[in-house]
């Protein structure tokens, strides 16, 4: 072990007993992995020479944030206040602004601004110990404009002290210049953008809005398909709004997870226990466009489908950057237990990325991503929210104090 973690309780999220905290616990780590879970009377840790005393701190997986739009430039406070006079989000969609707006601002922009911005809102969600997180495209709608997203993605990346998943979202609106034309857009993305962000390898997956104002189940299969054949993984904003099938058509197809589904029927349901799908609860979108649809949580529950929670943070649905918020929202809006949220946010969320064999857990092997909080219950986090309860976040073995 190159260093161990002393005097700490820690919960794994291994699957069955991980929500249990465990006292007087002890975790090793050798390179980037963790080498050593167990408890101090396991552990010879005599003459060690790089042992921290972590004075009792509790320590989780390292938080991840699985469903993020974190690029874009602009903001939509305008559109917020429309709303709040009564406009409907699907009508200011049809009305030329919504997601378009975001696009005008976003194809505008330079990499370099994106970069800055976006680290700007980083900056939230890892106060609230967040390792890895996963950023959409989908705001420049052109080939040009959507790589230039995705390599402002892989920019962050590099930072030591983030992991970044990226994921393509080109089929996230129709832009304008293929109004009246979906199906030629679909051509675009299937034939050009898929492939160069393939080649380029700056996609890990690829996402589509699957909605009666985003796209249609027969067009979002073209893309599904186009995404299997360069190896890309798939995921789905599904259900948000009304009940179009697209998280069983994506399930089906493979997809690590659909996310919103507040539309999900029990058909659904069925379709993510069937095919290994987990449900991404975004209750930051649900609170934001003020819905009341809740997501079937019961039948989930019932069928045993992976529950993950994320912030879908972006400038029109959901423009909050606090993970732990979310988790407080699926509890207090959608009924989940303080553990429910807690696995949403750990394991769940590295299974909603396909990440779940090397992170989201404690466990030896798995990659030494950890958060480390000043508090002395598991549900303390998603009880309580804005208290800087982080004392450090560890990525691959290093240490970041908060
Ligand atoms: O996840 N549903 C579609 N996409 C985003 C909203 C994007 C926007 O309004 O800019 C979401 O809610
Ligand atoms: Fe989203």
């Amino acid at each position: 072990m190159d260093r161990v973690l002393t005097n700490l309780s820690f919960v794994s999220m291994q699957p069955e007993t991980g929500y249990q905290c465990i006292h007087d616990g002890v975790i090793g780590i050798t390179g980037n992995k963790i080498s050593f879970v167990g408890k101090s009377n396991d552990a010879d840790l005599h003459g060690h020479p790089d042992v921290i005393d972590c004075q009792g701190a509790l320590v989780t997986p390292g938080f991840i944030d699985c469903h993020t739009h974190l690029i874009f430039a602009g903001n939509r406070a305008n559109e917020f206040e429309q709303r709040l006079q009564g406009v409907p989000y699907e009508t200011i969609a049809k009305q030329g602004g919504g997601i378009l707006a975001t696009v005008t601002a976003t194809r505008e922009a330079s990499e370099d601004t994106l970069y800055e911005l976006a680290i700007e809102r980083l900056e939230g969600l890892k106060r609230d110990g967040v390792t890895t997180v996963e950023i959409k495209s989908g705001y420049g709608l052109s080939l040009e404009d959507e790589l230039k997203m995705l390599r402002v993605a892989k920019r962050i990346n590099e930072l030591d002290d983030i992991k970044v998943s990226t994921t393509l979202l080109a089929a996230h609106a129709l832009p304008p210049e293929y109004k009246d034309k979906p199906d030629d857009y679909i051509d675009l993305i299937c034939q050009q953008i898929i492939p160069a962000a393939a080649e380029q390898q700056l996609a890990d997956a690829v996402d589509v809005f699957c909605e009666n104002i985003g796209f249609t189940n027969a067009q979002c299969q073209r893309v599904f398909i186009a995404a299997i054949e360069h190896g890309l993984s798939l995921k789905g904003h599904t259900e948000q709004l009304s009940n179009q099938g697209g998280s069983a058509l994506a399930a089906s197809m493979g997809a690590t997870s659909v996310d919103h589904i507040e539309h999900l029927d029990q058909q659904g349901v069925n379709s993510l226990k069937h095919h290994g799908t987990v449900a991404t609860l975004l209750p930051g979108a649900f609170y934001f466009l003020r819905e009341t649809q809740m997501p079937p949580i019961a039948h989930l529950r019932a069928a045993e489908v992976p529950m993950a929670i994320a912030t879908d943070f972006n400038p029109g649905t959901s423009p909050m950057a606090s993970l732990r918020l979310m988790m407080n929202m699926a509890s207090t809006l959608f009924g989940l237990t303080p553990e429910e949220s807690l696995r949403g946010v750990t394991c769940n969320a590295a299974q909603a990325l396909g990440l779940h064999e090397t992170r989201g857990q404690i466990r030896v092997g798995m990659e030494a991503d950890l958060a480390i909080w000043q508090l002395e219950h598991p549900a303390e986090l998603t009880y309580r929210i804005g208290v800087p309860d982080l004392l450090a976040r560890v990525v691959d073995g290093a240490f970041f104090y908060a």
